[in-house]
């Protein structure tokens, strides 16, 4: 006899009707074709749930923002009757755009299940499906093997970071650069270098800083180096952990060589201190899985953290960072919709994403190229550092003042385009591009860019 959960998965009656329901979904979001105006009869309508998003959350929207839950690509209808060009995509959630019919229908797969949400004491198969997927996409190349599911980036890291400490007990330091972004828990507010998010919050003293790579200084490396070996002198054996973003993210989108990397993760190795990338923001984007791939530093990760993308957290660790047990649980480990449609994402990078010649980097290329003919044409002076990793994307704005950029975006944002900030002296202005942006949506991404910077803020 079948179980009753594999007639359900693979029944063809159930595929059909959601074939069909997936299909009828997609028909109606073809109304969503590209950026339009709100609509007079929907805008009191869609000025409604902006206030009474203000009066629920305590605070108003970053942006008028509120979706009807239509879309198509990287196009978003919004509940005032707009479309929007989404550039951001839920801060780098939404990498295959919206609506996807691939990944309405692994969702909803996935919701057919018994539960809503799923967790570490009771599973089902689609979180074993889920992390045998993302453990043997890491083990390509690096030494990662085991991972742990939690629901966002955030808790993806202090898991990270518990087990780095049990590693090396009972050393409490943790190197980190400066500029450096890593969740909004307690812990995760300490890494995280902006006094901003911390306002009002104690201070722990926990936390190392070094320099980021400087592309202007050439003495960069060296200066880095030195400061990380005057912690390590200052605190020996007290550090636990070197965590790092591969590219600095929401500090203001600098890359950085592998050049750089490289004698501060020997520095590390030498030393015993364990070395965590966090991918959160940097999984899937730079034309690899692992921007550490991108880099060519696999050899050299302990502990890598991702989220967004992969629409859960996941904490993925070597066989000798393995905790004991006890150290890492949680009652969620992510809605069963959500390890579904995670799991078709990752399927479909496979599928010519990846590589020097894959379409991430192709999008990326296009993209720096659009903002550097600006630069060097009607935009002179009003466009710096156009740069990044593969999908995110940034440039510095005029002077990259923060009410420049403020005014900016939301002028970006009246003419049909959602882009956002990153960075503070300066600040600039991000993409978190989606891989499934065709040339023309990054042609008419260019035009609102170009028309906004000369009219000036
Ligand atoms: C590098 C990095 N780490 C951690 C996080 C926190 O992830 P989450 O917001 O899912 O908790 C983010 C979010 O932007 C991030 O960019």
């Amino acid at each position: 006899m079948k179980l009753a959960g594999h007639r359900i998965n693979s029944s063809v009656e159930i595929q059909t009707l959601l074939t069909q329901l997936v299909e009828k979904v997609t028909a109606e979001n073809q109304t969503v074709e590209t950026i339009r105006a709100a609509d007079p009869s929907w805008a009191e309508q869609g000025k409604k749930w902006i206030d009474q998003a203000a009066l629920v959350r305590g605070r108003p929207l970053q942006y008028n923002y509120v979706g009807s839950g239509g879309g198509r690509g990287c196009y978003v209808e919004l509940e005032d009757g707009s479309v929007k060009l989404d550039l951001i995509n839920g801060i780098g959630v939404h990498l295959m755009g919206h609506s996807h019919p691939r990944l309405m229908k692994a969702a909803i797969q996935g919701a057919l299940s018994d539960v809503v949400n799923q967790g570490n004491l009771q599973p089902n198969h689609q979180y074993v499906s889920f992390l045998k997927k993302i453990t043997e996409i890491a083990g390509r190349k690096s030494k990662l093997k085991y991972g742990w599911l939690s629901t966002c980036g955030t808790m993806a890291n202090e898991n990270a970071l518990k087990i780095a400490r049990q590693k090396i007990s009972p050393a409490r330091y943790v190197l980190s650069f400066k500029n450096a972004f890593a969740g909004r828990s307690t812990m995760m507010a300490e890494l995280t270098d902006n006094p901003a998010y911390k306002v009002g919050l104690p201070e722990y003293h926990e936390i190392l800083r070094i320099p980021f790579y400087d592309k202007k200084d050439p003495r960069s490396i060296e200066t880095s180096l030195n400061v990380m070996k005057a912690h390590v002198e200052k605190h020996p054996q007290d550090i636990a952990v070197f965590s790092f973003e591969p590219m600095l993210g929401e500090g203001g989108y600098r890359p950085a060589p592998r050049e750089f990397f490289l004698p501060l993760l020997d520095f590390c190795k030498s030393q015993g201190i364990v070395v965590w990338a966090d991918e959160v923001q940097t999984f899937a984007r730079t034309g690899e899985f692992f921007a550490f791939e991108t880099l060519g530093i696999e050899n050299y990760i302990d502990i890598c953290t991702i989220a967004k993308t992969a629409q859960v957290g996941v904490t993925l660790y070597t066989e000798d960072m393995n905790p004991k047990p006890g150290l890492i649980a949680g009652t969620f480990s992510g809605a069963t919709a959500a390890l579904t449609a995670g799991h078709e994402i990752l399927t479909m990078l496979d599928e010519g994403f990846m590589g020097a010649q894959g379409k991430i980097l192709q999008i990326h290329r296009k993209f720096i190229s659009m903002l550097q003919r600006l630069q060097e044409t009607t935009c002179r002076g009003k466009i710096q550092d156009a740069e990044g990793m593969g999908l995110m994307i940034a440039f510095t704005p005029f002077e990259g003042k923060k009410e420049q950029v403020d005014l900016l975006l939301k002028k970006f944002f009246d003419k049909g385009l959602i882009a956002f900030s990153c960075g503070k002296d300066p600040v600039r202005i991000r993409f978190l591009v989606p891989a499934i942006i065709q040339d023309k949506d990054i042609e008419v991404a260019g035009k609102i860019i170009e028309g906004c910077l000369i009219e000036g803020v």
